[in-house]
């Protein structure tokens, strides 16, 4: 991974991602989240203050070393314990079913195969589990849908393996979870980058 990939992409993240019109849609996402959680794609933990108080542990998985640094803050301010317990969402390190629940945010989009990820989730979490997703990714409209995939390269070298065309509800649900809750919408910006996908999944 060269410089601009492992110093500079985490730090836009931790900007771009770290305003107060994310932090109500991250409280959104993550209400009714309990117990023993998984986050992929930790970053900076952006999503740590916004955690419901009935959350007793967050598992942290993230390839970032400088995210983990900028998260340093918040985890050292949090009153949720905190352990970093790997660095790929494809990859758990954790037993089967030993999880309450999963959060995901904008992460789907940067990891390889999205579609293992979630696998992965659904494997760790205990029947009933719940997987909390607040993503961006395919736009319906066909205009928007176009520019996404025109841009997906460039948006892949200069964001962190960034795509901007994933269904997500097709990837959650192709990987055998009930999806019990979806929103649609589009965020404030370039609708190539800003529609969005928040939910709630199950592990039924
Ligand atoms: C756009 S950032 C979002 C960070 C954070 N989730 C948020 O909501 O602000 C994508 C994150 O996914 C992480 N990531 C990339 N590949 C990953 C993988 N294979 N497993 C887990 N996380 C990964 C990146 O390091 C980065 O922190």
């Amino acid at each position: 991974m060269g410089f601009y990939d492992e110093q500079v992409v985490p730090r836009l993240i931790d900007k771009g991602l770290g305003g107060k019109g994310f932090g109500r849609l991250r409280a959104r996402a993550i209400r009714g989240v309990s117990g023993e959680v998984v986050e992929i794609g930790f970053g900076s933990g952006t999503n740590l203050p916004h955690y419901p108080t009935g959350v007793t542990k967050v598992w942290a998985v993230d390839p970032s070393a400088v995210g983990r640094q900028l998260a340093a803050r918040r985890v050292a301010a949090s009153p949720i314990p905190v352990e970093f317990v790997g660095l790929d969402g494809q990859d758990l390190p954790l037993a089967d079913e030993s999880v309450d629940c999963a959060v995901s945010t904008w992460t789907l989009c940067s990891i390889p195969d999205a579609g293992r990820a979630i696998a992965e989730l659904r494997r760790v979490l205990r029947p009933g589990g719940t997987m909390h997703f607040l993503e961006h990714g395919h736009a319906p409209d066909p205009g928007v849908a176009k520019w996404q995939e025109r841009l997906n390269p460039l948006q892949q070298k200069i964001c962190g393996g960034c795509n901007l065309d994933r269904r997500i509800d097709s990837l959650i649900s192709g990987a055998g979870f009930e999806l019990t809750k979806l929103a649609n919408f589009y965020i404030k910006g370039p609708k190539t980058f800003c529609y969005m996908y928040a939910g709630v999944a199950t592990k039924s």
